[in-house]
């Protein structure tokens, strides 16, 4: 029955996008100009003007019904309750118990799991707070100023992600660091200049069995050892995962380990213990704000009617690019340095999540599915690629992220506004000259000689969204994330596929481990799969020995 109302409402969307491919944004906003203050959402804090995307309100309507028959209502309900979304793996997909507030429980297989989440949260507060107040100790009495948080994928780019952007909130007194490549430049980058006596490492990983991860840790745990002697490890080795052999494998006491569940997926993981490092720098009680700003757009998706629910609207709108107008890319452009990371880690949300060409039945999906998000902060990516995102051949959509008062502020010299106010500036001229341009004629109005004008017309009709907030909060922080999960489910309802396993990355890790003798064993292996992969080999041999 989906199938069949799914594939009328995509014909309809079809012949929708022929009849809008030859309008432009300038006649859209003529014909109705209530467009800029009706086509805006409200969610929890969070403003978004969608009236720049490349959609009449007809548009809109036949996107609603796109979701109707994909019949997004019971999908984010069944997700919500538990149901083993996850089909390849078994699993329930319930990163949202993760912010539940301790009142509202959960009961899966008889077993309230919002008390193991608020349980598991109350030993990382305990534990946060004394690391804070300098009660625990390093194993020669001297206070921990140094916190080493080593994960990769989804155990690195959560927490270093928030932690970056949420700096203004950090303790001053304890530094964190983030290590995630096996690349022995990461670790050794990360050791520079700290003291082991005061450094406590977390060792982030789902399964404790990632290879960058133990390498990691392994080495630390040495470089530990060595001037600490094997004892220091209790007091300098905490874990986060969720399984207890490995950890006590590693030689972590699993005293010292925060558990979570398989039914955290690694990509949205970071309001688990995966964000004991952020704990350590924020505090619990602004944690508890980060994880309340999650709750708050959680409720949000699960109540908005559909034309007012954020998540539904925009993920509809990341669908209709892809799909119907074969938008490879999307750019996340968040006008605020300190969510530099923003655009890494929605890469791995939205591409491990979406980055599939098979339906949940196995069979080849039949339209173009996730997009790959790319991005930097405003104002820097203007003077970089913004050349191309205005006059290139690319159909690039466009997240415009900004923050109506900065945490600190700064009066810029000759000008009567703040440093502040010129980066907001930016950001609404780049969202009006991307929709609007500049045409022939105004630039010829305004004296250009006729041989530069084609070089100096700026098309327009390049769509974007504007999301804004009154301040880089952890809640505001935690909305927008939510607000990311949220829409990268309903892309992954409409296209069928399954937005929670991640087949693709196994293939790598064990040809890795496969290559690892030809790097290593004395004789060159004579026996390669392939003849490019031969001569990469024996080119690194002979250079590593020359
Ligand atoms: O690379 C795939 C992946 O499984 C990610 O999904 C995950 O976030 C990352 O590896 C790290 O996994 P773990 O937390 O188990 O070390």
């Amino acid at each position: 029955m989906y199938r069949s109302a799914i594939n009328a409402a995509w014909t309809d969307l079809s012949i929708e996008h022929k009849e809008l491919s030859s309008r432009h944004l300038r006649e859209l906003f003529a014909e109705d100009p209530a467009r800029g203050n009706e086509l805006t959402l409200t969610a929890g804090d969070l403003y978004i003007d969608y009236s720049k995307n490349l959609v009449t309100r007809d548009t809109l309507e036949l996107l609603m019904a796109l979701g109707r028959a994909a019949a997004l209502d019971e999908r984010r309900d069944e997700m919500f309750a538990g149901g083993h979304i996850n089909s390849t793996e078994d699993r329930a997909v319930l990163h949202t118990a993760l912010r539940r507030p301790p009142e509202d429980e959960l009961s899966i297989d008889g077993q309230n799991i919002t008390n193991d989440v608020h349980d598991v949260l109350g030993r990382m507060g305990d534990f946060t707070d004394r690391l804070r107040s300098g009660s625990w100790r390093g194993a020669s009495g001297e206070r921990i100023t140094a916190v080493v948080n080593i994960g990769i994928g989804g155990s690195d780019l959560g927490p270093a992600m928030v932690h970056r952007a949420l700096r203004t909130y950090s303790a001053e007194s304890l530094e964190v660091r983030f290590v995630s490549n096996v690349d022995p430049a990461d670790l050794t980058a990360a050791l520079h200049g700290l003291d082991p006596a005061r450094t406590l490492f977390v060792v982030a990983s789902k399964t404790f069995t990632t290879l960058e991860t133990l390498s990691n840790a392994a080495c630390a745990r040495r470089w530990l050892t060595e001037s600490l002697g094997e004892q220091a490890v209790a007091q300098h080795f905490v874990a986060v995962s969720t399984n207890t052999e490995e950890v006590a494998a590693f030689g972590i006491d699993p005293v010292n380990m925060f558990g979570f569940w398989e039914w955290v997926g690694g990509r949205y993981s970071v309001c688990s213990s995966i964000g004991l490092a952020v704990m350590a720098a924020i505090g619990k009680e602004r944690f508890a704000e980060f994880l309340a700003g999650f709750h708050l757009m959680d409720t949000h998706f699960q109540t908005a009617p559909m034309e007012q629910n954020a998540p539904v609207v925009l993920g509809l709108l990341n669908v209709w690019y892809a799909s119907f107008f074969g938008a490879q890319t999307r750019a996340i452009l968040p006008y605020a340095q300190d969510l530099a990371r923003l655009p890494a880690y929605l890469q791995q949300l939205a591409m491990e999540s979406n980055g599939k060409s098979v339906q949940l039945d196995g069979e080849p999906v039949l339209v173009p599915t996730g997009a790959i998000l790319w991005g930097e902060p405003g104002t820097n990516g203007q003077h970089a690629f913004h050349q191309l995102l205005h006059q290139g051949t690319t159909l690039v959509p466009a997240d415009l992220i900004g923050f109506a008062r900065p945490a600190v502020d700064l009066p810029a010299i000759g000008s009567p506004a703040t440093m502040h106010e010129i980066l907001l500036s930016n950001l609404l001229a780049q969202s009006q000259v991307l929709a609007f341009g500049r045409t022939a004629e105004e630039i010829e109005a305004e004296g250009t000689s006729r041989d530069v004008v084609a070089h100096k017309i700026m098309p327009g009709n390049r769509p974007s969204t504007t999301i804004l907030a009154p301040m880089l909060t952890p809640s505001v922080l935690g909305q927008l994330i939510a607000l990311y999960e949220h829409q990268v489910f309903v892309e992954g309802c409409v296209w069928g596929i399954n937005s929670f396993d991640q087949w693709g990355v196994e293939l790598g890790k064990t040809q890795a481990l496969a290559l690892q003798p030809a790097l290593t064993a004395a004789e060159d292996p004579a026996d390669y799969v392939d003849s490019s992969t031969e001569a990469l080999v024996s080119w690194i041999r002979s250079t590593r020995t020359s």
